[in-house]
């Protein structure tokens, strides 16, 4: 109205500026604002990652992220996967920490049918049949050298030699009762090959979410603490890449994603990802428009350490930050969001405090 109810003394009188367009109109109340919104964000949006290990019946906390534990295998992780299903996220992503006398050069306890991954699978399909369980198909949960593909003597990740392999581990989730599968190994031609593998079994229900585009990243140091799976350089006569930028993608690279977004798409995979997310969002739009498939992205390990850090120091207003955070990663074209955040995220959604 024309009405200057409320403005301070001394404010100057003047003629209202001549402009058709007004955006703030559209921004005046919460009502308003909620109407008009482009996107929004939901549990269902959510992938819950779990820790499970069980070298005690106790959950233990991981000390670079906060709030998060490593579950001891059994009631603690049904327990914690039912209280994600309670808010809403009926997705989770099983990543089991293998203790070291089961880990191998060539990573056979992969596909160990009674190994921890495996077992954690059939407890949660079991215990909630309609839950969807993602597991993560790479070596390096179970591998000596801490990499994600066979290490040769002379330090050489073994591409086709490791694809023989993953074929094996994503089968043996399968027969485990996995509903999707998910490469994150990076390594050229295993999105194809693992899509075989698993139709040949029998498995042309069981999805794959191929991690597309994942980067060499300094972000996933805590995640690699969860489940001391770093690479482990300095063995006496072998040469062990102190990092994995010979198969994930260089940060710089934007290209390269539309490349490994074409490979993934023949090769058969239903769902693209991109990893790590908040630095790379620019990368989700570029999948977002080069396909039509799903597009998830992993709010990884290092970007919930920085916002519990950050909110821990009251410097942050955390519910505020990562609701942000989950917003942009939906105005950025992603519709799954794999994230620490998943519970938490979905009681602030649901109002609690
Ligand atoms: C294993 C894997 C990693 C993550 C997911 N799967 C670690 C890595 O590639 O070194 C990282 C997840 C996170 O940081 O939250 N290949």
């Amino acid at each position: 109205g024309k009405h200057r109810t409320g403005v301070p003394e001394g404010t100057p009188i003047v003629t209202p500026q001549d402009l058709p367009s007004r955006p703030r109109r559209n921004r005046r109340s919460e009502s308003f604002r909620a109407s008009v919104r482009e996107v929004n964000v939901s549990p269902a949006n959510f992938i819950l990652p779990i820790f499970i290990h069980e070298e005690s019946n106790q959950n233990v906390p991981i000390a670079s992220m906060p709030g998060i534990n490593r579950l001891a295998y059994g009631k603690n992780v049904i327990d914690y996967v039912a209280e994600a299903r309670s808010y809403g996220v009926n997705q989770v992503v099983v990543f089991p920490k293998t203790p070291d006398h089961l880990k191998t050069q060539t990573a056979e306890e992969a596909f160990n049918k009674n190994g921890l991954s495996q077992r954690t699978i059939r407890l949660l399909k079991d215990s909630f049949p309609d839950l969807e369980v993602y597991t993560d198909v790479a070596l390096d949960p179970y591998n000596s050298d801490g990499h994600d593909g066979i290490v040769s003597d002379a330090g050489v990740i073994l591409n086709d030699e490791t694809i023989e392999y993953l074929c094996r581990q994503a089968v043996s989730q399968a027969e485990a009762g996995a509903d999707v599968v998910s490469p994150s190994d990076m390594m050229d031609g295993r999105v194809g090959a693992i899509r075989r593998a698993l139709d040949r079994e029998g498995f042309t229900n069981v999805s794959i979410m191929s991690y597309t585009a994942k980067y060499a990243s300094a972000y996933y140091g805590p995640f690699r603490d969860a489940l001391a799976s770093a690479p482990k350089p300095g063995q006496a006569h072998r040469r062990i890449p102190p990092n994995k930028k010979t198969y994930q993608m260089d940060p710089a690279n934007y290209r390269e994603a539309i490349r490994e977004a074409k490979a993934d798409e023949a090769e058969g995979a239903d769902i693209m990802m991109v990893k790590p997310g908040m630095p790379y969002l620019d990368v989700v739009r570029l999948l977002r428009e080069t396909s039509p498939l799903p597009v998830a992205v992993y709010h990884v390990s290092g970007e919930y350490a920085m916002l519990k850090a950050a909110a821990e120091r009251g410097w942050l207003n955390e519910k505020d930050a990562v609701l942000e955070a989950m917003t942009c990663f939906r105005r950025a074209g992603a519709d799954l969001i794999l994230t620490y955040y998943g519970i938490e995220a979905s009681k602030w959604l649901a109002g609690e405090k």
